[in-house]
């Protein structure tokens, strides 16, 4: 009773559309009929501009965080790093913008970090040295899943491994459509970096 509870708050915190809230209500702008459509920081950068878009990667990463601490917080046996799937689960299908929500990225990172901010800086510097050599953002949060899965294995964290695995699966599904993209050349590559 109690893991359900916390499943259904984690998932309605990963639920909150920052993306689109940010969007609508500061710019006027819905991101989802610009850009890659996508509800994610990514999409909030493109479409919005930097200090937007660094707001939108924040808040999703809180949301992961935030569910994944909110058990131990609140006194519970119950381990967060399972609660914090269901906020990966509601900012894939948020109930508040009609199911379509990000990628998986940023709130799958919220959670690392909440629960082991080595292994999160260990992903920040995976995900950068693949940007810097593909300048493909998509490839890059899809390398880093796999390499931090690699990671958890090394370091016998089996659990970690387990969950790290699920999300990395989440975040290969949600890029489907990128990794078309990327292989038809279509890809939008970043130019800052
Ligand atoms: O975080 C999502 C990113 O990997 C890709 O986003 O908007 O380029 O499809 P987008």
């Amino acid at each position: 009773m109690e893991f359900l509870l916390f499943a259904i708050i984690a998932y309605i915190l990963g639920s909150i559309p920052s993306g689109l809230l940010v969007g609508k209500l500061v710019y006027n702008i819905d991101i989802r009929e610009h850009g890659s459509g996508n509800l994610g920081g990514t999409n909030a950068f493109r479409v919005l501009g930097f200090k937007p878009g660094l707001f939108v990667t924040i808040a999703d990463i809180l949301k992961g965080s935030v569910a994944a601490a909110l058990p131990l917080w609140l006194g519970t046996e119950l381990n967060g790093i399972i609660i914090g799937i269901f906020a990966v689960i509601g900012h894939m299908y948020p109930v508040f913008a009609r199911f379509k929500g990000g990628k998986a990225v940023a709130t799958s990172g919220g959670i690392i970090l909440g629960v082991n901010p080595l292994l999160f800086a260990i992903m920040l510097l995976t995900f950068f040295i693949a940007l810097y050599l593909s300048k493909y953002v998509s490839l890059s949060s899809m390398v880093t899943g796999v390499v931090i899965v690699g990671v958890t294995i090394i370091q016998q964290e089996y659990l970690l491994t387990l969950v790290t695995g699920i999300l990395t699966v989440f975040v290969i599904y949600r890029h489907r459509t990128n990794i078309v993209r990327i292989k038809n050349k279509e890809e939008p590559k970043i130019t800052w970096m």
